[in-house]
This record gives C-alpha cells, structure tokens and sequence, in this order.
C-alpha cells in the first residue's frame, strides 16, 4: 500500500516538462494516472509502465470543454473514478516574453483561454465525478510569478492570478461535497522546454537565482512534496490554499 493506492489522478499538460514529472510521480506513490495534453503523451505513460504504474494517455484541449468533459469519462471508464485533478496544462514556456504594450489582443485572449478557461473546463468536468464519491483534490497550477510581479508576460500573470483566485472561490462551493482545492504556486522551474531555452532566457534564471533564499536552480522534482501532499488524505482539511514551492523567495 502507498499513499494514493486505489485513487486516480487526472494531469493535463502531461505529455512532457513538469506535467510529466507530477504523472510519474503519482504514479509511484499508487495513483492510476491519465496523462492528457494536446501533444503525444506516449513516452510520459511509457516511463510510468516502465517503472511498474498504471497509466494512460489521451489528446484533449483544455478549451474545449467537450474534450474536458471526454478526458473525465476515459478515466472513470479506464480506472473507475476521477479522484485527483492536476490542472498543469497551459501556455507557458512557449510564450515570448514582451512588455505589455506589445501584447495583441489575441495572443492575450489565446493565453486566458488555456491557462483560465482551461482550468475552469477541467474542475467543472471533473468536479460531477468527485461529487458522486463525497471526495476528491483539485491541485490547480499557478504560478510565484502573480505574487512578485514578474515583468514582461502580463497576461501570463494575470491568467495564474485568475486560476488562485477560482481556487479560493471553488474551495468554498466544493467543500460541502468533500473536494478540497488547493493551488502550487512554482517558481522558476529548470522544466524541458525552459532547460533548452536557458540562454534566452537568462534573465529569469538569474532574478530567481538571486532572491531565492535556497541559492539554487529549482527542479521539477521540488514540487513533488507539495503536489503528493495535496493529493493525499494528509491534506484533506486544507482547502483554498496556496502552496508557493520557490525556495524562499516569495513569501505570503
Ligand atoms: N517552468 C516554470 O518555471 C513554471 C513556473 C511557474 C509555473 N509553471 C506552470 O507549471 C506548469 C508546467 O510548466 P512547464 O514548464 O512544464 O510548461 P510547458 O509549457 O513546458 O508545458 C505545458 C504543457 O501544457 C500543454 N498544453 C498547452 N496548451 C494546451 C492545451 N490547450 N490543452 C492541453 N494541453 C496543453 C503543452 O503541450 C505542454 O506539454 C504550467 O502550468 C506552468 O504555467 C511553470
């Protein structure tokens, strides 16, 4: 027996970077895990199968809320429950980074539509499943970035601040039926596609070098203690929380 035996994890924007760090994690602590993403998520669910866990792999765009309302159905139908919601899916490492007049109204709205509406698509998918059982954790992602103010990826902020503020909003509709929801804030993360893109962006690497209190690069790998905490019953009275994961660089 481990900590999630029994229970299934749902975690969008699985197929590679820090998604697939949480998938594979869960995985090891017992968790059937469904990997979705708009890219190919067979190598993530393969490296779970390799390490003896369950899990599957499916395409679904967080915008739509069809997919969403899919991605939920395939899981109950594979594993037999939608327990745990990791909404990781987003527009992110992709993003040029760019001062705020620079910002066109499509580009802003095509960054709310994944990070803000795609979150609110897969709690309002998933949260039926949770309520039939009397129990489930939503583990929404945002980001360190809405509380330090990071420059030049104003709708970035702004769509992690709208995603900390459903959880809050949603911890108080869910907590009668037993789902707590909670948010990881990260901080700069060493994740896949940030990794290859570290020359260009040696500005962040180098801001969160020097006001973190723990003098280190953040991996992927950080963030685990916290998401394996949320997901699990060891949290099952903390609800509306923020968790910020950056070593000591923003405090709230
Ligand atoms: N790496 C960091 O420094 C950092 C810091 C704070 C927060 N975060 C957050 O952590 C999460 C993962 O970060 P990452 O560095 O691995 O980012 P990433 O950009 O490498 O990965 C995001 C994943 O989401 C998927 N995705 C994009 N649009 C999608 C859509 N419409 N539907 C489904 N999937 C979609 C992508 O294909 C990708 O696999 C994101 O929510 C990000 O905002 C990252």
């Amino acid at each position: 027996m481990t900590v999630l035996s029994g229970k299934t994890a749902i975690v969008t924007g699985a197929a590679q970077g820090i998604g697939a760090v949480y998938a594979r994690a869960l995985a090891a602590v017992g968790a059937k895990v469904c990997l979705s993403d708009i890219l190919d998520t067979a190598e993530a669910v393969q490296a779970i199968k390799d390490d003896g866990g369950e899990a599957i792999g499916m395409s679904t765009d967080v915008t739509d809320i069809a997919a969403c309302e899919a991605m939920v159905a395939k899981a109950v139908s594979a594993f037999g429950a939608a327990d745990i919601m990791v909404t990781n899916a987003a527009l992110f490492a992709a993003l040029e980074r760019r001062s705020f007049l620079e910002i066109g109204g499509d580009e802003w709205d095509k960054v709310m539509a994944i990070n803000t509406r795609g979150v609110f698509n897969c709690i309002k998918a998933a949260a039926p499943e949770m309520k039939k059982r009397g129990y489930g954790k939503i583990i929404n992602i945002s980001s360190s970035t809405i509380y330090s103010g990071v420059p030049l990826m104003l709708h970035y902020v702004a769509s992690k601040g709208a995603v900390d503020a459903m959880t809050k909003a949603l911890a108080r509709e869910l907590g009668g039926d037993g789902i707590t929801v909670n948010t990881i804030a990260p901080g700069f993360t060493m994740s896949d596609q940030i990794e290859a893109q570290r020359e260009k962006l040696e500005f962040y690497v180098n801001l969160s070098l020097t006001g973190r209190s723990i003098k280190r690069e953040q991996a992927p790998d950080d963030l685990l203690g916290a998401l394996v905490y949320l997901a699990s019953p060891a949290s099952d009275f903390v609800t509306g929380q923020a968790i910020v994961v950056d070593g000591g660089m923003v405090m709230h």
